[in-house]
């Protein structure tokens, strides 16, 4: 058997879409144009990267997008006055703060100042908290995005068993709380969970979220299974030449394609949902801030 391939680049294209549908109608009824804030401090290559990525793809989706770029020694005190600002400014309507933080400031302080209604990461202990029991919230996109398709591609996931490998509070424990929240029965399994692939082997639906390159062989997985891959790791790839390097995700994608029903591939997979639920987050965002219904289907 070989594995549908979930084409996560084509999915994010789709939900942009969506997302600059709904921004084009929320400007001509109301008079409303969404806003996003990034802050970046110092200049970790990797997340100027990111940052200028996110930067492009708001404006193609029709909203305004503000960039706060501060030097890498700028104090906890300094930073947290450019969130407050944000956070009181009526124009902005999602607040995102990259990570990670230079070491000399405190991430959960940080992203603890941001306003929950406001939080687009969903990473503020207040909308954890809402995630958890349930409530309306701002849900963390990666796992957002990995909902999204995996509803997209079964259906109705109630009933179903979800094994997630990996327990960080980005993706496993967020994913789980979706999981969860769509009736699936759900395991979180980590570095030190016995027999792994036994507990691997009984689920329906498998994220693998753990950051170690091809962890999980086409041998753990039920035949059948739908594989979500998180993990984007870089590895030398000698048989491209003398310091080539690959991306790979945290499953062996090779032997799993022939086993599981359906497989997010690694880039362009998971990868590109996270930016357009980003996206997706701050048009939540901004129809909450203004009494409006969230957009239908770009929400948890
Ligand atoms: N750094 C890498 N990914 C992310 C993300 O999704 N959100 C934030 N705030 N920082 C990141």
């Amino acid at each position: 058997m070989s594995a549908q391939i979930i084409d996560g680049k084509e999915f994010a294209a789709n939900v942009r879409s969506q997302v600059a549908e709904h921004v084009v109608r929320l400007k001509a009824d109301h008079g409303i144009i969404p806003g996003l804030a990034v802050v970046l401090v110092g200049e970790d290559p990797a997340s100027q990267v990111y940052v200028r990525s996110k930067g492009k793809l708001t404006v193609e989706v029709g909203m305004n997008s503000i960039e706060h770029k501060l030097d890498v020694d700028t104090s906890e005190t300094d930073l947290l006055a450019v969130v407050d600002q944000l956070n009181n400014d009526p124009a902005i309507h999602g607040i995102l703060v990259q990570l990670p933080l230079p070491k000399h400031l405190n991430e959960d302080l940080v992203i603890n100042s941001i306003a929950p209604a406001k939080d687009v990461d969903g990473f503020h202990i207040s909308n954890v908290g809402l995630l958890g029991t349930g409530q309306s919230s701002m849900v963390p996109c990666t796992p957002l995005g990995c909902l999204m398709m995996l509803r997209d591609h079964l259906g109705s996931l109630s009933g179903l068993d979800a094994v997630v490998v990996g327990r960080s509070n980005i993706v496993g424990k967020p994913m789980a709380q979706l999981l969860l929240g769509d009736s699936c029965t759900v395991t979180i399994a980590h570095s030190r969970t016995k027999d792994l692939p036994d507990v691997v082997r009984r689920a329906d639906i498998v994220v693998a979220a753990v950051g170690r390159p091809e962890m999980v062989p086409g041998d753990w997985i039920k035949p059948g299974a739908v594989v979500v891959d998180v993990g984007i790791n870089r590895i030398a790839a000698p048989e491209r030449g003398e310091g080539k390097v690959k991306l790979v995700g945290d499953v062996d994608y090779a032997s799993c394609a022939q086993v599981a029903g359906a497989i997010t591939p690694v880039p362009g997979g998971v990868g590109p949902m996270t930016i357009a639920c980003l996206l997706a987050n701050t048009l939540t965002a901004t129809c909450r801030a203004n009494g409006l219904p969230a957009p239908e289907g770009l929400t948890a």
